[in-house]
């Protein structure tokens, strides 16, 4: 946990506090809270996480029941689904319950309704986070116990259903998997799967009756997800199915760094609980080691995804390439390559025309488009995390950096989804904040850096 001095006078820092606890207040539906007002009206898997933190320091309960609630829409084999529904808001959102055809799949909680698919297993280090700022560690260890146990099944499912070769990395079958939906990444993915029109079964956006068309994915890109949630469906979810015959499988190096900071930290749990920690360790060496003989791009200095299906890297700098330094995978030349590419115009722009860190897809890719979702702006939750990513190397001054550039957007444009990474915006434009507004992780991490 940091003690970094705040840039804030404390005036500043109050009336930043109360506007981030009152976007919570506004989104909270009982036991869990909702992404966004309007766009997002369900129960989404690693915002639960980051959210629990906003909770961490003013109201614990609040912050263990958002894990709760999210658990239990995991399934029997360990699987965490990306969305749990919330049966109120029922015909709000696309594609809701009802088109992922969950109902009936083997080992789906009859009592609850989710989607086919996952999301960053953020729950470990999050779980070892509030165990660090809980007011009484006795009388919550039956709730951490009851959490490491669900949180390891997780963890298994995906080194036994998502990593076939068994070799430490867990695939994604489908963008929004990686919670990075529309990185340029995808379309280089997309580019080797052919199929028919007919293929992709009628549906209707709603994210654009709330977000207007050029912040948000473009129908190619839609059809191409609705497409796989067709094939996933068509395909009853069935893993061993999947790794033989279906066409987007990706080892993405953030959704597996994040999946090792977790092993971390449910070590360190698990040896609070007096609980056996060598099937963690052993995950926790073997990813490490794939991460680094996998998916480090050596010309560019940085870690890529790696498509199963076409037996290959996709060469594209991304914020998530260097979120391998969460779990210590990088030894100290390769910590350096990141930090001095995290440093350079690729992400932190020129003297004529600086950026704030950290762009999600770097400036100077082709894909990059500063307004549109996950194709360059700056995510205050991949801030966070590469705030601790820093941290962990010792790179004290630009982890401070991370932390006062999302703050310094928090307090000049509001508790946006996503900001516009260019610190000069076109002439005539004042808001840098795009996608949802009272979006409910960026008001709790704006809520944990300021210890609130
Ligand atoms: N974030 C996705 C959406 O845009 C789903 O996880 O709806």
């Amino acid at each position: 946990m940091t003690n970094l001095p705040v840039n804030f006078d404390e005036p500043a820092k109050e009336t930043l506090v109360a506007a981030a606890k009152k976007v919570l207040k506004n989104n909270v539906l009982g036991t869990f809270t909702k992404p966004a007002p309007n766009l997002y009206p369900h129960q989404w898997n690693w915002d639960a996480g980051f959210i629990a933190l906003g909770y961490a320091r003013s109201d614990f309960r609040q912050a263990c029941a958002e894990l709760t609630s999210l658990f239990r829409g995991q399934w029997a084999n360990g699987m965490v689904p990306q969305i749990v529904f919330s049966v109120e808001n029922v015909g709000k959102y696309f594609p809701g319950y009802f088109f992922w055809e969950t109902h009936g799949i083997p080992g789906k909680p009859r009592n609850k309704r989710t989607s086919g698919i996952t999301m960053p297993p953020v729950h470990g280090f999050i779980l070892n986070r509030l165990l660090q700022l809980a007011p009484d560690t006795k009388a919550s260890r039956p709730y951490f116990r009851r959490m490491f146990d669900r949180v390891v099944l997780l963890h298994q499912y995906y080194y036994r259903f998502r990593d076939p070769g068994r070799e430490g990395l867990a695939f994604i079958c489908h963008p929004w998997e990686s919670g990075m939906d529309n990185l340029p990444t995808w379309e280089e993915v997309f580019k080797s799967i052919h199929f028919d029109e007919s293929e992709v079964p009628p549906y209707e956006r709603r994210d654009l009756d709330h977000v207007d068309a050029p912040y948000r994915p473009r129908k190619h890109s839609y059809d191409r997800y609705i497409y796989l949630v067709n094939r996933l469906r068509q395909q009853r979810y069935n893993e061993p199915e999947i790794w033989n015959n279906y066409p987007f499988q990706v080892q993405e190096p953030m959704f597996n760094a994040i999946l090792n900071h977790s092993n971390d930290a449910l070590i360190e749990l698990g040896k609070w609980l007096g609980r056996d920690t060598g099937r963690l360790r052993e995950w926790q060496n073997q990813t490490n080691r794939a991460l680094n003989s996998k998916l480090w791009d050596e010309s560019r200095g940085i870690y890529v995804s790696y498509d199963r299906v076409q037996g290959r890297q996709i060469p594209i700098a991304t914020a998530g390439g260097l979120m391998p330094l969460l779990c210590g995978a990088p030894d100290t030349a390769r910590a350096e390559r990141l930090v001095s590419l995290l440093q350079s115009p690729s992400f932190a722009g020129t003297r004529e025309n600086p950026a704030w860190l950290c762009a999600s897809t770097a400036l100077d890719e082709p894909g990059f488009d500063p307004c549109r979702y996950w194709r360059g702006p700056v995510w205050i939750n991949m801030n966070w995390l590469l705030f601790h990513s820093l941290q962990r190397y010792g790179y004290h001054p630009l982890a401070a950096r991370m932390r006062s550039d999302s703050l310094e957007l928090v307090r000049k444009f509001g508790f946006w989804e996503y900001y516009n990474p260019w610190k000069n915006l076109p002439d005539g434009e004042t808001n840098g904040g795009y996608g949802a507004n009272q979006f409910s992780w960026t008001a709790a991490l704006t809520l944990d850096w300021l210890n609130a």
